[in-house]
């Protein structure tokens, strides 16, 4: 058989996998087929001519689908035929799309044709063995002081960015997309205005991080399904170039929307609600996408770095305290901080990186320690200072911390256009927490 004849073979799909629609709901479609796994992407007849709109089969059981539909402003009908699109399960994936800013399935965003040339590549990739997997070696250098100085993080970690509304997570992630050693960035902005999708991609990037970098953006005006998807799409690029070798960036802000719009389409399907009303598919899906990142022993490695909207410490946000637990380490920034106009505003205090240490020499390791002391017993002693009863000369650790406050604070702030190499990272925090104690 000829090659041509066998590759349209390979795409011919024998069975017409199609269904009906039954019932219309505000969120979901009830059908009576197709017969399709989860996840499966389906057109839906609409009316007007020739018109269909796209959904997500979100739940199966033996009677009926629910689909999510991926677009909005179509009218459906009770006995519109559905049919499941070949191919839905891969994505196009390729160099060409370096550069662009996409939608969640893949269509372009920017106003210029569609990319050419592509290669498909599963949206869900089979999750990586514990045996292919490495833990991180090499140094990701962010060209941010406070997280190379003393939050190390390492090629293939998985770090969150957590704060309150506006404290800076969105313009920390722009300057590591702008400053890191990346070979590929994949940005994915879920459930994000509008605006800032244009204002993150041209003037928080400058031209060299734009070419290396595909932007996936699903805003909070779009159907929760292409929220959703829009992680997956992102994920599935970053596998595709790690694949290839390479040593991928993957930001996604936030993570807690995703969440919000995997809740909306649980509670759609009927889910049970749990706390907050979060749904089951909700908790099962963050740790498959957290999961998924990480380095391989056959080289490449995906970098991680998702932000999580997080009011209060109280532990009573289920997404952050799950998305905690899951990643390797977190970045908490701080109002106070951010109200004093000190930038980036991470509480180093409260922020772990947990391979800070297998990553950096003893050296380092020690000032790094040593800087975090000063600042906890510059804040452990506040109360006293601020009373007027603290009597130096009684504690010769804390006389120390509060003499190099400042030298320690001028360490940690960064005018977010100024990116910093490690050996000056380095060299400053020599001067600042040297070898004496
Ligand atoms: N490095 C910085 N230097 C100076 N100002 C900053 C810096 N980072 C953040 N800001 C200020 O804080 C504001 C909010 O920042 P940003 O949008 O990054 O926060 P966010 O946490 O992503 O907010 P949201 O929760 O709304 O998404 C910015 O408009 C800017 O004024
Ligand atoms: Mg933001």
């Amino acid at each position: 058989m000829s090659h041509r004849w066998s590759a349209r073979l390979r795409a011919f799909d024998p069975v017409r996998r199609t269904g009906r629609v039954n019932a219309i709901r505000t969120t979901v479609v009830e059908a009576d087929g197709p017969n399709v796994p989860l996840g499966t992407l389906c057109e839906i007849e609409a009316r007007g001519a020739g018109s269909a709109m796209l959904a997500e089969v979100v739940a199966v059981d033996t009677q009926r689908v629910m689909l999510a539909p991926l677009e909005q402003g179509l009218v459906t009908y009770a006995g519109a035929t559905v049919t499941a699109l070949p191919a839905s399960d891969r994505i196009a994936a390729g160099p060409a799309l370096l550069g662009r800013v996409l939608d969640a399935l893949g269509r372009p965003l920017d106003g210029r044709p569609a990319a050419p040339a592509h290669e498909l590549h599963p949206l869900e990739a089979p999750l990586p063995s514990p045996l292919e997997r490495a833990s991180p070696r090499q140094i990701f250098e962010t060209g941010v002081r406070a997280i190379d100085g003393v939050l190390t993080l390492g090629e293939g970690q998985r770090v969150g960015i957590f704060a309150a509304a506006g404290v800076g997570k969105t313009s920390l992630i722009a300057q590591i997309a702008r400053q890191a050693e990346a070979d590929v960035t994949i940005i994915a902005l879920i459930g994000e205005r509008g605006r800032e999708v244009d204002a993150l991609w041209h003037d928080g990037l400058d031209v060299a991080a734009r070419a290396r970098s595909t932007l996936i953006a699903a805003t909070s005006d779009q159907p929760a399904a292409l929220r959703a998807r829009a992680a997956f799409q992102a994920l599935a690029l970053a596998d595709y170039w790690r694949a290839r070798g390479k040593h991928v960036l993957l930001l996604l802000d936030s993570a807690t929307r995703l969440a919000m719009a995997l809740r909306e389409i649980g509670l759609a399907a009927g889910e049970p609600p749990t706390v907050r009303a979060y749904t089951p598919n909700v908790f099962a899906t963050m740790p498959r996408l957290v999961e998924r990142c990480g380095a391989l022993r056959s080289g490449g490695a995906i970098t991680a770095i998702v932000t999580v909207l997080s009011e209060t410490d109280a532990g009573d946000d289920p997404i952050a305290e799950m998305m905690k637990s899951l990643l390797d380490g977190h970045l908490m920034l701080s109002r106070a901080l951010s109200e004093q106009g000190h930038f980036p505003a991470i509480d180093i205090c409260r922020s772990v990186s947990r391979q800070a240490e297998g990553l950096v020499g003893d050296r380092q390791a020690g000032q790094a320690r040593r800087l975090v002391q000063w600042l906890s017993l510059h804040e452990a002693s506040r109360t006293l200072r601020e009373s007027g009863l603290y009597v130096p000369g009684q504690d010769a650790a804390t006389d120390r911390a509060l003499e190099r406050h400042a030298a320690v604070m001028e360490f940690l702030r960064q005018d977010r256009r100024q990116h910093v190499l490690l050996a000056e990272t380095h060299r400053r925090l020599d001067a600042v927490a040297g070898d004496a104690t």
